[in-house]
């Protein structure tokens, strides 16, 4: 992969050589070009393009539900919590009068909760501002929480025909190598746009859009493209410079930073455990977990489980045996769980560093939408059990 820093010989891309007269700089295509491309993309789509749930239905509101979850998380992974959340909720107001706990359940498991939280928001908003119709105009759809421009793009070409485009990693990667940009698409965001913009076919917005989609799941893939079966390999200036594999330009990632935590499954003499809800702002908002604390330097765990339910719950507890360790990786940082085993001595929990606690059997405790890494506990807790 080329770096930032340490890039390809750019003075081999058609960028310097012949700044073209058009108003977007470095690489252009004559609109004979532009059709080809057009036509050829469209043409490969009819053939190749994926047969998906949510191109099967012209309803906003399922479309909508599909792009918030196809945000962060790859097709295969979203078909079925698409297709659970659609029984349970099949219209607007469904959501808007769902409680946010059921919301965050079907959610349990996609990550990006914020986009579960924001869904539930933006249901209720369009119940009070549009009747409960899924808003058409370009500038109502992008003050909903949750919808920036490409996945307004999505929804409104995809629901209304609207020739309105898209920009999602996918694409970027795309135009990246159609065009040979010679930055990271990070730092060509609206030069990007206006290709994409300018790309789009009119007459056929949905299906250009979802085609540009596929295009870039499943042959202008990440690593090892395969360009023979392309149908923009004839206009491919990366091809043409054979830096289909050096492109886009990455940028170089800083280390993710790590987090040991402390977690406490509590027990009180009934056989219950303690969770609390987590404060709805903030990372995880609004999932429950076991309650817990970041273990300061020099600090043992069991230590930093006993001062942290001091602070955040005002008990008592008895630390004891270890019960899991587990890694996980967020987007931002990694965490580390270090997992007791503790026993409820005194004292009356308090809600001080969270929403809500609750005491609940582990029997009950499935209705409570967790965080991932939390599953595990409650894996091992069970297996335990039996
Ligand atoms: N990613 C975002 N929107 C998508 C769609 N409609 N189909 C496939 N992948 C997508």
């Amino acid at each position: 992969m080329v770096r930032a820093k340490d890039s390809p010989s750019y003075d081999q891309l058609p960028w310097d050589r012949h700044r073209s007269s058009s108003a977007l700089p470095g690489v252009d295509f004559t609109p004979a070009q532009i059709l080809d491309l057009q036509q050829a993309l469209l043409h490969w789509y009819r053939q190749h393009g994926r047969s998906l749930p949510w191109r099967e239905t012209s309803d906003p509101y399922a479309i909508w539900v599909s792009e918030i979850m196809l945000q962060q998380t790859q097709v295969q992974t979203v078909i079925p919590y698409y297709q659970r959340w659609l029984a349970a909720l099949p219209t607007i107001a469904t959501v808007a009068a769902a409680e946010q706990q059921q919301v965050l359940k079907l959610w349990q498991g996609l990550g990006y909760y914020s986009r579960a939280r924001n869904l539930h928001q933006a249901a209720q908003l369009i119940q009070q501002e549009f009747a409960g119709q899924f808003p058409s105009q370009l500038e109502d759809v992008l003050k909903l929480p949750g919808i920036g421009r490409t996945t307004a793009g999505g929804i409104l070409s995809s629901a209304f025909a609207q020739p309105v485009a898209i920009l999602d990693g996918n694409v970027k990667r795309v135009l990246a190598r159609l065009l040979a940009l010679p930055v990271p698409p990070r730092k060509a965001e609206g030069f990007l746009w206006q290709w994409s913009d300018r790309l789009l076919d009119l007459t056929q917005p949905r299906e250009f859009n979802q085609a540009l989609m596929d295009l870039g799941a499943t042959v202008c893939v990440p690593k090892k493209p395969d360009c023979p079966l392309c149908p923009w390999s004839n206009h491919c200036r990366a091809l043409q410079f054979n830096l289909q594999a050096e492109l886009p330009v990455t940028e170089t990632a800083a280390p993710l930073p790590h987090k040991s935590i402390g977690v406490a499954v509590i027990w009180n003499d009934r056989g219950e455990i303690l969770i609390d809800r987590r404060p709805q702002k903030g990372l995880l908002g609004g999932l429950w977990e076991f309650p817990g604390g970041k273990i300061e330097p020099g600090e043992t765990v069991m230590d930093c489980i006993q001062r942290e339910i001091r602070e955040e719950l005002a008990i008592e507890i008895e630390v004891g045996e270890p019960l899991i360790t587990i890694d996980h990786a967020y987007t931002h940082f990694k965490v580390t769980l270090n997992v007791h085993h503790c026993r409820y001595l005194s004292g009356e929990p308090q809600p001080l560093g969270c929403d809500e606690v609750r005491w609940v059997t582990l029997e009950e405790i499935d209705q409570y939408p967790f965080p991932k890494a939390n599953e595990q506990i409650i894996a091992a807790l069970r297996k335990n059990q039996k």
